[in-house]
């Protein structure tokens, strides 16, 4: 067997079989292929898909190219959630602290951004010492003592997807079914939750443009879940532009201590409050799906959940002061206002254009080696369903020089779309459990 023979196999679209697929995967956790031979075969896959055997195959070679985190030690069920990666989407952040302040333990392992995409750890470190590599031991301690940690994808747990995460991001082979899906199935896998919950976004700022894609993926991902044992929900939620306003790592920080304290964004709120009632159902801290949402309320209203993001900071050496005061964080060099080209209503808001934009101004990643710039991004001061006038500012970009604003400052006016009126859209479309889909398309 040999690396070139399994390329050129995908590439003329024929069935992989189990030992091509654990030799390859074997070979890119050992690092003895290159990575323009993984980025080739990452390429072919893209271009041409995989059988749903392949990609059973894929997601379990994964699984074991490292070690499986034993959770046992921690009591009652466990609950992870993921999200198959959106513009904006900083639900982590929010969400883990008040499904924890509810009673429910979290441990979940985040990762970086993806393309377009931002991701939860990135984000984080934007808090001056907050520590994402956390050694066995403190995981334990804290999710025990407080009910929650966040740590970013060790070496030893699925390398083989941090390996592949990491040149997919640079290589435009991020939007693939079951790339994505063997990437998620396989952390989740080894991470031991008995219960997972998917928020798989869908639209113009999500990996998944349509809603057919967006469900494709989402029944993947339960199968996959289901024949190793796992319960798992995988919610549908609009992602036809960004999620709430901010997009950038200290930015949107900002944007789930305001939700916290509840003050945040309605979308991101409702988001909020629905991935965390599944959770908080799954793992059986509420009957049903309005019991859970109660409970989740109360914990922003009473300001436990404020309280447990303050915890988990202090516990991960980040500086808490940060909560009182957004001025510790990282901050822009540069700050220009967008103005609306037009009077009228926002009937569209590209989200991957503005996903594009905060690559503009360096709050992700175009190469591998790049370093982010953690105080940059765009705050959207307009969404879909906002009346505006003319010369009104409709969003504000944060940005490391004159010039890149200049460059995202085309790239956000091109994403708005106007017209005379435009609806606000529901958040949840539907999800999809192993009763089946329930999904009312029409109601979205
Ligand atoms: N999140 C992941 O972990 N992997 C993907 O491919 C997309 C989102």
């Amino acid at each position: 067997m040999n690396i070139v023979e399994i390329i050129e196999k995908k590439r003329d679209k024929r069935e992989l079989t189990k030992e091509e697929i654990e030799y390859f995967v074997r070979s890119v956790t050992e690092g003895s292929i290159p990575d323009y031979q993984i980025s080739a075969f990452l390429m072919a896959i893209y271009l041409n898909d995989m059988t749903d055997p392949e990609i059973s195959y894929l997601t379990e070679a994964m699984a074991n190219s490292g070690d499986r985190v034993d959770l046992s030690y921690i009591e009652g069920i466990k609950v992870d959630k993921h999200s198959s990666g959106g513009v904006g989407d900083k639900a982590t952040l929010a969400v883990a602290p008040m499904a924890a302040a509810c009673g429910l333990p979290v441990a979940k392992m985040s990762g970086r951004g993806l393309g377009f995409s931002g991701g939860t750890i990135d984000k984080l470190e934007s808090i001056p010492g907050f520590r994402t590599a956390l050694t066995e031991d403190e995981f334990v301690t804290f999710i025990k003592r407080d009910g929650i940690a966040l740590m970013g994808q060790t070496k030893n747990v699925a390398p083989a997807d941090k390996k592949l995460y990491a040149l997919r991001d640079v290589t435009g082979t991020v939007e693939s079914i079951p790339l994505i899906a063997a990437s998620i199935m396989s952390k989740k896998l080894a991470c031991g939750s008995d219960s997972i919950i998917l928020d798989v976004k869908c639209g113009s700022g999500a990996f998944m443009k349509s809603f057919e894609r967006a469900s494709l993926l989402a029944e993947k991902m339960v199968r996959i879940g289901q024949s190793n044992g796992r319960k798992v929900y995988a919610l549908i939620t609009d992602m036809d532009q960004p999620l709430g306003n901010a997009v950038g790592n200290a930015l949107e920080v900002m944007e789930a201590l305001d939700t916290l304290k509840g003050k945040g964004p309605e979308d991101f709120t409702e988001l909020c409050y629905v991935i965390g009632s599944f959770m908080l159902v799954a793992g059986n801290k509420a009957e049903n799906l309005p019991q859970a949402r109660k409970l989740l309320e109360n914990s922003v209203s009473n300001g436990t959940a404020l309280e447990k993001f303050r915890k988990f900071i202090e516990n991960q050496g980040g500086d808490p002061n940060i909560i009182e005061n957004y001025s510790l964080l990282p901050q822009a060099h540069t700050v220009i206002k967008v103005k609306s080209p037009e009077s009228g209503a926002v009937t569209a808001i590209n989200g991957e254009k503005i996903g594009t934009a905060s690559l503009t101004v360096k709050a992700g990643r175009l190469t591998k080696e790049d370093k982010i710039d953690h105080g940059t991004g765009i705050v959207l001061m307009a969404k879909i369903g906002d009346k505006v006038t003319k010369g009104q500012p409709i969003a504000k970009i944060y940005a490391p020089d004159e010039q890149s604003a200049a460059e995202a400052e085309k790239q956000v006016l091109s994403s708005y779309s106007f017209g005379e009126r435009a609806e606000k859209k529901k958040i949840l479309i539907g999800y999809i459990d192993e009763e089946g889909s329930h999904i009312d398309q029409d109601n979205h």
